[in-house]
C-alpha cells in the first residue's frame, strides 16, 4: 500500500473532489496521485467530474449488494487492485465498516464543516446558525467507527458573520475546504503526519 496512491470517496457534488484534482495538477499534493473516484451514487455530478478529469470510477449502488460488507468488500478489493494507500472521503454520506477500517487503519480521513467535536453529523452548518456561534470553521480528521470522532488532523476556523444564511456560510467553509484538505492530503501522502493516540503532528 502506497500512501501516495489516493482514492477519493464522494456521494454528492464533489467541489472537493475538483479542488483535490487541481492540487495535484499544480504539483501541490504532496507527490499524491488521485487513482480513483468511489461513489455510492453512480447519479452524482461528482462521477461527471471524475470523467471529465479522466480518473476512473468504481459507482457501486450499496443497495445491489445483500448487505453493506458486501459493498464494502467489492469496494477493498478494487483498492487493493489499484494498490491504494490512503483514502479521502469528501461529502461521503455513509458510515464505514470494519470491513474497510480494518486494513485501511489511519489511512481514512474525513472532512468536515465545522469544529468538531461541535456539530457532529448532519448538517453541521445549519446546526452551527441554529446554536448562534460566532466562529465555526472545518476540520479534517483521521475516520474510526464512530460518527465523525476520529484524531483531528487540521483545523481552520471560519467566522459566522451576522445576517449569513446556510448558503452564505456554507460558500465560505467550502473556500477553507479547498485550501485545507489538499494540504492535509499532501502532508499524508509525503508521509509527513505523525499520530500518537488521538495528538497527530504534521511534520516539515
Ligand atoms: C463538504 O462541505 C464537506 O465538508 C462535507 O460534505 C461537503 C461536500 O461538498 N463532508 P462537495 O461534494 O465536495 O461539494
Amino acid at each position: 500500500m502506497e500512501w501516495s496512491r489516493i482514492a477519493v470517496f464522494a456521494s454528492g457534488q464533489g467541489s472537493n473532489f475538483t479542488a483535490l484534482v487541481q492540487a495535484q495538477q499544480e504539483g501541490k499534493l504532496g507527490g499524491g496521485s488521485i487513482e480513483l473516484l468511489v461513489s455510492d451514487k453512480p447519479e452524482a455530478p461528482v462521477a461527471q467530474r471524475a470523467e471529465a478529469a479522466g480518473i476512473p470510477a468504481l459507482l457501486l449502488r450499496p443497495k445491489d449488494f445483500a448487505g453493506r460488507e458486501l459493498y464494502e468488500a467489492a469496494i477493498v478489493a478494487e483498492l487493493q487492485r489499484r494498490n491504494i494507500g490512503l483514502i479521502v472521503l469528501a461529502g461521503y454520506m455513509r458510515l464505514i465498516s470494519s470491513v474497510l477500517l480494518e486494513p485501511y487503519a489511519r489511512r481514512i480521513i474525513n472532512i468536515h464543516p465545522s469544529l468538531l467535536p461541535a456539530f457532529a453529523g448532519k448538517d453541521a452548518i445549519g446546526q452551527a446558525l441554529e446554536y448562534g456561534v460566532k466562529l465555526t470553521g472545518v476540520t479534517v480528521h483521521f475516520v474510526d467507527g464512530g460518527m465523525d470522532t476520529g484524531p483531528v488532523i487540521a483545523q481552520r476556523s471560519v467566522e459566522v458573520k451576522p445576517g449569513d444564511t446556510a448558503e452564505s456560510l456554507a460558500e465560505r467553509i467550502h473556500q477553507v475546504e479547498y485550501g485545507l484538505y489538499p494540504e492535509v492530503v499532501a502532508a499524508l501522502a509525503a508521509g509527513r503526519v505523525e499520530l500518537n493516540g488521538r495528538i497527530t503532528t504534521i511534520g516539515e
